[in-house]
């Protein structure tokens, strides 16, 4: 019997005999290049399937905002006590930490996100945001689905694990900076790599993309208070006039990344804040603006903060007027960029094509979005990626944090498998390779 008509008749005992999935075993009697496939087959099962998508439904009908996962979090909780999943919890308010596998090194980490968003959904259908003015429209209701569908494989095939799979759930990526929180709380101290996962609207279901290096920017959020003198419109000498002042800050605000920063290191300034006044008729005392900035390298992150405020200030002051900025409104931190490891992000591309074939796996292009998983991956050695679910037959999808932001169900298995796949290879990887080492050890005693 030949070699690939073995594995087939392996995946199809599997796929017809249930009991086979927990004995032991089964991955071993597998090449490791064929990790990937299997799992994939297995995730695309009708009882996982549907396992995925009742969960990710009944996130997507009850969405809460950062640190307020508690429902969420206790419905992961729920199904890790239900697989016989041992975790920790709570970390970090809601966040909860699953183990899987022999309890010892290798630590391998996958990660999903739990947060809503403060938008009110605009889709009319089944399973609709039940909660006023909040909704997933970032998909972590899927990343919850996929890390658990995965949870499930990796539990199912645990006897085969040659180490041990941390799962990560953490509170508040839409920025709270709930990954932050979760490293302070230590999760990751004996973890030698993480892997996350984002469904974009933009990349083919059945597809992935990622980058060796920055993948997402570093961002930071500023605020900014103007201050002049309010007073009757139609007699300015006696007012000093705050909404002039703001505007030619706004103006000059634009000249940071044009004329200041290097044209060849990406950096971005967006005012998206402009609240004063309220008549036709009267000079506001006051001025709000507020806004984001971007970068991928860090000393043109501080520069940019450092010159934000300057020119914020010295800009108001032409006009006579007193400006503060202030850098972490509402708390959130500064994210630092996204940045992928070389060496996992060969096993990106290995693990990857291996399930979806190579021409299935892109290349991105760097974005100046922001993730938290970059805290993750500035604590040990990280790898993110992005996994694709348009279906041009279904139409088009609206973007991420739109309100009419729509998730193809049919992503929920290509997750589950890639983050299974990803993690079961790259410690079968570390006791090959540590095997050679202590080989090699030996051999020079
Ligand atoms: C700005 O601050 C100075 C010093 O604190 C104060 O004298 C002045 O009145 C302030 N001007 C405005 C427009 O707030
Ligand atoms: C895309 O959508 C069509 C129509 O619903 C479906 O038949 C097809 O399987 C989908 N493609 C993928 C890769 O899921
Ligand atoms: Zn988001
Ligand atoms: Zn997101």
């Amino acid at each position: 019997m030949g070699f690939s008509k073995w594995v087939s008749l392996v995946i199809a005992l599997h796929l017809f005999i249930p009991e086979f999935s927990n004995s032991e075993g089964v991955l071993s009697q597998i090449e490791g290049g064929q990790i990937p496939v299997y799992f994939l087959d297995y995730a695309k099962k009708p009882e996982l399937v549907d396992y995925m998508v009742s969960i990710r439904r009944k996130i997507h009908e009850n969405p809460e905002l950062g640190f307020e996962e508690f429902e969420t979090s206790k419905l992961i909780r729920a199904e890790l006590d239900h697989l016989g999943i041992h975790y920790k919890y709570p970390v970090a308010v809601t966040g909860v930490v699953g183990y899987i596998g022999n309890g010892g090194p290798p630590f391998v980490a996958i990660r999903a996100d739990m947060d809503a968003l403060a938008i009110e959904e605009a889709l009319e259908w089944e399973h609709k945001s039940k909660v006023h003015g909040k909704m997933h429209a970032c998909g972590h209701d899927a990343h919850v689905a996929m890390l658990l569908g995965a949870a499930k494989l990796l539990q199912e095939h645990r006897h085969d694990l040659k180490g041990t799979v941390v799962l990560i759930f953490q509170p508040a990526e839409e920025g709270g900076g709930g990954a932050r929180k979760m490293v302070e709380a230590g999760v990751l101290d004996k973890v030698d790599a993480i892997f996350g996962i984002h469904v974009p609207a933009r990349y083919h279901i059945g597809t992935v993309a990622s980058r060796y290096g920055s993948l997402l920017a570093g961002k930071g959020f500023f605020e900014a208070v103007i201050n002049g003198k309010g007073g009757h419109a139609a007699i300015p000498q006696h007012t000093i006039d705050p909404i002039l002042a703001a505007s030619n800050v706004i103006i000059s605000l634009q000249h940071l990344v044009s004329r200041e920063a290097d044209p060849l290191d990406s950096q971005l300034v967006t005012v998206a804040k402009f609240e004063g006044g309220g008549t036709f008729n009267v000079i506001p005392d006051s001025v709000a603006i507020g806004g984001t900035f971007r970068a991928f390298s860090k000393e043109g992150f501080v520069l940019l903060k450092q010159r934000i405020e300057e020119v914020v200030v010295k800009q108001a002051g032409v006009q006579r007027c007193n400006a503060t900025v202030s850098f972490h409104p509402n708390g959130s931190p500064f994210y630092p960029p996204t940045v992928n490891d070389r060496g996992l992000h060969e096993h990106f591309l290995d693990v990857a094509a291996d399930m979806l074939g190579t021409q299935n796996v892109k290349e991105a292009q760097p974005v100046m979005g922001a993730e938290d998983f970059s805290f993750l991956a500035e604590a040990i050695p990280g790898h993110f990626c992005f996994l694709g679910m348009k279906n041009e037959t279904q139409g088009p999808l609206a973007s991420s944090h739109s309100p009419f932001y729509k998730l193809n169900e049919e992503v929920l298995p290509y997750g589950a498998a890639l983050h299974a796949s990803l993690a079961t290879r790259y410690l079968l990887k570390s006791k090959l390779e540590s095997k050679s080492t202590s080989q090699a050890f030996h051999e020079e005693l």
